[in-house]
Order: structure tokens, then sequence, then C-alpha cells
């Protein structure tokens, strides 16, 4: 089993650098049988750390296969999230969640998105007071004192929060956040993100380190010549580029090769990280962000914001998304 490293959160507790995604797209169907067999390969090929959500609708599930494991719940790093129609209700977003997972706390709960939307999905305001519903400054609040303080969760962070938000969550903030989880990968550096998280003590974890099923990382001319040159697999590459910059990771794998595979880290030299990380300077059009994809086809709105609010670049290719609003 491979001994994997782990980073020291600003609360002292440690994450195991590469987590296991739980995100299997199918919310609402019930049971996800293949979920629970592969989670079932990924514990007992050492994985310890899950990530999953609310809005991912399988915590039940991953609760049942923590104790059918026969690990101890403690040997866990167990993450969830706040949905984003919960930012009015965190104490009963938590609640729910702890009693899907069947455990007293999780290791770290985040805010998934800093935009909260009410039942008729219009999202709340952008931090500056505008719009209805809480502003992400009051949702992060609540999880200070109604996750954190009460011992809930472990520790509390953010996902999805670019440097301006992050900034206008830290003008009000009694707790730091312990991590902010964000698309990242060799398509999206995000290097300006790492300085300012790294200034604050927030830890970045990286979400879709592969780009997901749509981007072509895995055949990257670069990735794959270090790859070759490092008898590797260019996964193995981007995971091990991802903690050697000091990130965990959460790529999700169903096939037990792959997932295996994706513990074994190596060591990059600072030639081949640079090569790395100006992938997507010196060549634009392999820099892109995934989640334009999740922007409304009428709106151009994700999850109700625009690029502006969110504090996303607009340096990056769209992969060809109508109606973005930038
Ligand atoms: N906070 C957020 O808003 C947010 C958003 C998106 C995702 N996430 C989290 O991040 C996790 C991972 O993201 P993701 O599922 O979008 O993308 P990902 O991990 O970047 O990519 C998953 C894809 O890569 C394949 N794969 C895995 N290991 C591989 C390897 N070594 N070589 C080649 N292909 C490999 C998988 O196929 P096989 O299964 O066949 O191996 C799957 O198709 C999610 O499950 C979720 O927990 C969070």
């Amino acid at each position: 089993m491979a001994k994997l490293h782990t980073f020291k959160l600003n609360t002292g507790t440690l994450m195991p650098s590469v987590g296991m995604g739980c995100w299997r797209g199918q919310p609402g169907l019930g049971p996800d049988k293949e979920l629970m067999r592969s989670l079932k390969l990924a514990i007992q090929a050492g994985y310890r750390h899950l990530d999953t959500a609310s809005m991912y609708q399988n915590e039940a599930d991953i609760g049942q296969i923590i104790k059918e494991s026969g690990v101890a719940r403690s040997d866990f790093f167990l993450t969830t999230k706040l949905g984003l129609s919960m930012h009015d209700n965190v104490e009963k977003a938590i609640d729910e969640s702890l009693d899907k997972l069947d455990t007293p706390y999780v290791d770290l709960y985040l805010m998934h998105w800093p935009q909260g939307r009410d039942s008729n999905g219009d999202a709340y305001g952008d931090g500056t007071g505008k719009g209805k519903g809480p502003t992400f400054q009051e949702t992060w609040a609540a999880m200070e004192e109604k996750c954190f303080k009460t011992g809930k969760a472990k520790a509390i962070g953010v996902s999805n929060f670019s440097v301006q938000n992050l900034e206008k969550l830290l003008q009000t903030a009694k707790v730091v956040p312990a991590v902010n989880q964000v698309e990242c990968h060799p398509y999206l550096p995000e290097l300006e993100l790492e300085a300012y998280c790294r200034e604050k003590g927030i830890h970045l974890t990286n979400y879709s380190p592969f780009g997901a099923s749509h981007l072509p990382i895995h055949a990257d001319k670069d990735i794959v010549a270090i790859a070759a040159e490092k008898n590797v697999s260019p996964g193995q590459v981007a995971l091990s580029w991802a903690v050697q910059h000091g990130h965990s990771a959460c790529p999700k794998s169903a096939n037990e090769k792959r997932m295996k595979e994706n513990l074994e880290l190596i060591k990059l030299s600072d030639v081949e990280m640079k090569r790395i990380d100006d992938i997507s300077k010196l060549d634009p059009t392999r820099r892109t962000r995934l989640n334009v994809l999740a922007c409304d086809e009428k709106t151009g709105l994700v999850f109700g914001w625009t690029l502006k609010q969110l504090g996303w670049d607009i340096g990056f290719k769209t992969l060809g998304v109508p109606g973005i609003v930038e």
C-alpha cells in the first residue's frame, strides 16, 4: 500500500495529499452501486481521504461504505460540502450531512460555492451586500458558529473561491478557511491563487486534477513526454505536479489499476515543474476552465453568477460554450 504524504492544515489537522473524488454524476437516482463498488476498492488500495458533497446525493452510500470497510472512522479524512440551496440554513445542512454520513463529525466542511441560491434557483448576493439571502460572509459566519465551534466539522473551508472573493471573506471572517478546493490542473495552474492562499495559510485542494474527462491532459504532449521519461502515466505526472506545488488533489477513478496508480507519486525536477507550470502560459489553447460548462445555456451564468462575480479571469478558452457572461 502506498505511503501517502500528508499536509498540515491551519487547524493542525493532517490531510492526505491524494483523496478519492466521490462525484459520479447520478444525483437523485438512488443508491449508487458503482460508487460503492469502486469506493470499496479504493479503501482497500489505501485511500483514506474521501471527497463528497450534499449536492452529490451520495453521502448515505459513503457512510455505509465507511462503516462496512472495517477501517476506523478516525483513520478517514472525510470532506463534505454545504449545498448552494442551504446557505440560509447551515445548521440544518450539516446536521443532515452528518446524519446521512452516519458520523458525529466531518474532517472538513466546505462552502461548495460562494453563491447561495433559493429554492427557485435564484442566486444570492455577491458579498457586496447586493441581492437577497445571506452573503457568503454571512454564510461563513454561520459555518464558524454552527460547524466549527460545535466540533461537527474539525475544519471548515471554501470551494470555488477566487482571490477577489477570499479577500472579501477575510474582511469579516473570524476563522481563516483551512482549505480552498478549486478546479486546478496543468491547463489551469492557478499560480496567483496559490501564492495568495499560501500567504493567508489556506491550503489548496485541486479538484478535477485531470480536467475530468473533458480535457486532453492525459494526451498532452509535454505531460506525455515527462511521463515517458519517468516511466509513469500522465495522470501520475499531473498529480505529482499538484502535490509538489503543496496542493492536495482529489482525482476520481472507478478503475482499480488507475486508482492504485494515482497513489504512487514521483519527484519531478524543477525544470519539469516549470515546464508544466508554463503549458498554459505559452499556449493559450491549453488554458481553460471546465466550470464554464456548468453555466446556464440561456443566461451564461455559472449557478447564477457571472464570471466577474466569481472573480474568475477571462483569459482562457471557453470550450465554445455559448453565451458566457464575462
Ligand atoms: N468543489 C467542486 O465544485 C468540485 C467540482 C468538480 C469536482 N469536484 C471533486 O473532484 C473530484 C474529481 O473531479 P472529476 O471527476 O471532475 O475529474 P478528474 O478526477 O480530473 O478526472 C476523472 C476522469 O479521469 C479518469 N482517470 C482517473 N485516473 C486516471 C489515470 N491515471 N489515467 C487516465 N485517466 C484517469 C477517470 O476515469 P476512470 O474512472 O475510468 O479511471 C475519469 O474519467 C470529483 O469526484 C469531486 O469529488 C469538486
